[in-house]
């Protein structure tokens, strides 16, 4: 079998799919490695690079569709909101495409992939297991993003962040807080405290608060409660059986912002990374907060791309309003291009190491990790969590 990898044509996208230090193991278990000209490059993997490792490196994005029985992309179609739909054409009836894909973004995007007869996986709809944690692109991608978020906030803010004692006198450390303790909190947080920062965070998931601590960070504590906080056995159960955050009521986040607005107002720097998917990010951070803290304070809003948990951010921009910078910008694992697709690359060679046997397509439904992330097959759009998710009433009939 042959699994192709186009250059990515998002504008600005410079990741790649697979990384030539991927290509041997997949070669070894039946998988032949065929790259666009240039895919790799704008990430620091030269074709010459693919081609000693044993791929061929092709010229024309159309051959690399043609010959393709799995394509491997970052960002596909929904995903690629841009640019994506130029690939259509060049995809078949039962061909394979694995990729950021965007499931639970526009029904549209999800129906046009699923015209084309594809059977694609999203990587998205990956499940929380341990088994599937070496397949985890969106940890990956978290991971990246909260550790350059940081990197953003430290190169807009006039101070610096840690304490240092001179000969000038001493220099006070930085206040970060970070709000929303997922895979990209917890790397931001790690990021803020290596760079000497006072560091706090907050979560509605009390669960996280251990993990706060073991890295030095402020647990910050508020006097409210999340619907299904605790369930019968007395767990917090402010998340889903997937480890998702659960969505609260406006009650629970009018009140959730009055307690947070004095932490805020007291923090150099604030990175929101609090998102529930498939829904609009909850504004924590609404406009009259924001001039409370002192000039030239920085908001890295990791939650941009759905709507932001700042009420002041602008997708894919950087805004100063009441001398805070507010910093918007979407995609932030493409700026890590190297790393980031080497650790894509990690999690879509696992993925194509568990979706083929001997260089044979196994699409084994019964198998947990293959029946969640198969969006469509066939013309039709295969998930039934997808389906729910766009139409929940057809669904339950
Ligand atoms: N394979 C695995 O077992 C696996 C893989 C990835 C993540 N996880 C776990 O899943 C959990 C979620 O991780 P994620 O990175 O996907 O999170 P996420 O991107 O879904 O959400 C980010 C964080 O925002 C928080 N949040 C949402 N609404 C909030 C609000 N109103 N106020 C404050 N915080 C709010 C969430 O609780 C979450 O911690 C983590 O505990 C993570 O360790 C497990």
């Amino acid at each position: 079998m042959i699994v192709g990898v186009p250059r990515e044509i998002y504008p600005g996208e410079r990741r790649v799919a697979l990384v030539p230090s991927t290509v041997p193991p997949l070669t070894k278990a039946g998988l032949q490695v065929v790259v666009e000209a240039g895919a790799g490059t704008e990430a620091g993997y030269p074709d010459q690079e693919y081609v000693s490792k044993g791929a061929k490196v092709v010229p024309e994005r159309s051959e690399v569709f043609r010959t393709a029985d799995i394509v491997a992309q970052v960002l596909g179609h929904g995903a690629n909101d841009r640019t994506g739909k130029t690939d259509l054409p060049l995809l078949r009836r039962d061909q394979v495409l694995i990729g950021f894909l965007r499931p639970l973004g526009s029904i549209e995007s999800v129906r046009e992939l699923a015209a084309t007869g594809v059977t694609s996986f999203a990587v998205e709809l990956m499940p929380r297991t341990t088994r599937a944690q070496s397949m985890d692109a969106l940890s990956s991608m978290a991971t990246v993003n909260g550790y350059k978020a940081v990197l953003l906030a430290a190169d807009r803010l006039p101070r610096m962040f840690p304490m240092l004692t001179t000969a000038a006198g001493t220099i006070t450390p930085a206040r970060a807080l970070i709000i929303g303790v997922g895979v990209a909190g917890l790397q931001a947080i790690a990021t803020a405290r290596r760079l000497g920062a006072v560091t706090s965070a907050y979560d509605l998931r009390p669960a996280v608060k251990e993990q706060v601590q073991s890295l030095g960070g402020r647990f910050v504590e508020l006097e409210i409660e999340a619907k299904d906080a605790q369930d019968a056995r007395g767990y917090a159960r402010a998340q889903d059986a997937r480890g998702y955050a659960r969505a609260q009521d406006e009650t629970f986040y009018r009140k959730q912002r009055e307690l947070l607005g004095k932490v805020v107002a007291e923090s150099d720097v604030v990175i929101t990374a609090a998102v529930v998917p498939g829904k609009k990010s909850p504004i924590l951070v609404p406009k009259e907060m924001v001039p409370n803290m002192a000039p030239g304070s920085v908001i890295v809003d990791l939650a941009a791309e759905r709507g932001g948990n700042c009420e002041l951010t602008r997708s894919g921009e950087i805004v100063v309003e009441h001398g805070v910078t507010i910093v918007g910008l979407v995609n932030l694992a493409s700026t890590v291009p190297y790393h980031a697709s080497q650790m894509y690359s990690r999690n879509l060679s696992a993925f194509l190491l568990h979706l083929t046997k001997e260089g044979k397509l196994q699409l084994n439904l019964d198998d947990e990790i293959i029946r969640e992330t198969l969006l469509t097959r066939g013309g039709e759009v295969a998930n039934p969590r997808v389906r729910e998710f766009f139409n929940p009433e057809v669904s339950k009939s």
